[in-house]
């Protein structure tokens, strides 16, 4: 099995099943002529994300990572026109185009970006103390999850649902004498969330447009 069967399939699932990728084309050619790097989500994961927020009846979602804002407008799109997305990104290009796509479609009105290293980001949200998100997408610097991990259940509650993304990493998540900061990070993070008696996990290998990687979904229990 080759990348390129993997392409292929999965343009194959998006013809037959994910018309809204058409539809937000102009957010991914907004990104890449502001010179963004391509590693927003596939639209495959985005509408997973907007399925879970639908079946959770999330209102309030944080991201972490907010790139040009292509998960997030899935994720806004899915919300109640009630609900909340605050997201979360350290690099101010980024942030601008990102504010000029909620912008161009519509959800600007719903979404909160703030600008700044993401730890501090969620520190500034705690100390708010902030009504408790219902929703969190884990996506930005792998090395530092397990500090987002820690923090984030700070801003969550028993039902909360979370979702880290590039939990596999080509399968270099089981090099347990890995150096690479963003792999330690990552197996660390699954070491916590299974040791955690308050979630409920699992995570799944995936493969796609975007190469091998996987996610770890979690549930706050308690
Ligand atoms: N969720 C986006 C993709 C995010 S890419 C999507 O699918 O569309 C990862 C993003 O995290 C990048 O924009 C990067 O600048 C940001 N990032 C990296 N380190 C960060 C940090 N310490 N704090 C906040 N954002 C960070
Ligand atoms: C990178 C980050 C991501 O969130 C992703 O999905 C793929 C790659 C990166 O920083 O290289
Ligand atoms: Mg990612």
């Amino acid at each position: 099995m080759t990348e390129s069967k993997w392409s292929e399939v999965d343009r194959y699932l998006s013809e037959q099943l994910i018309p809204e990728a058409n539809e937000l084309a102009w957010l991914l050619d907004a990104n890449t002529s502001a010179g963004l790097p391509a590693i927003d989500v596939t639209s495959h994961f985005a509408k997973l994300l907007a399925l879970l927020i639908r079946v959770s009846g999330a209102q309030r979602i944080l991201e972490i990572g907010t790139l040009g804002g292509f998960s997030g407008v899935w994720m806004a799109r899915a919300m109640p026109s009630t609900g909340l997305l605050v997201t979360l990104e350290s690099e101010s290009k980024h942030a601008e185009v990102a504010i000029n796509n909620f912008k161009r479609d519509g959800v600007d009105d719903r979404v909160e970006i703030r600008l700044g290293p993401a730890l501090d980001s969620l520190a500034q949200l705690i100390a708010e103390k902030a009504a408790p998100f219902d929703f969190v997408f884990v996506d930005a610097d792998k090395a530092n999850n397990p500090g987002y991990l820690d923090l984030v259940l700070q801003l969550t509650h028993p039902g909360s649902v979370l979702f880290f993304d590039n939990m596999v990493r080509g399968g270099e998540v089981i090099e347990s004498e890995s150096l690479d900061e963003n792999i330690r990070g990552i197996r660390e993070t699954h070491a916590m969330v299974g040791k955690d008696d308050r979630l409920l996990a699992t995570a799944i290998q995936t493969v796609g447009t975007k190469g091998y990687d996987g996610f770890l979904l979690a549930l706050v229990v308690k």
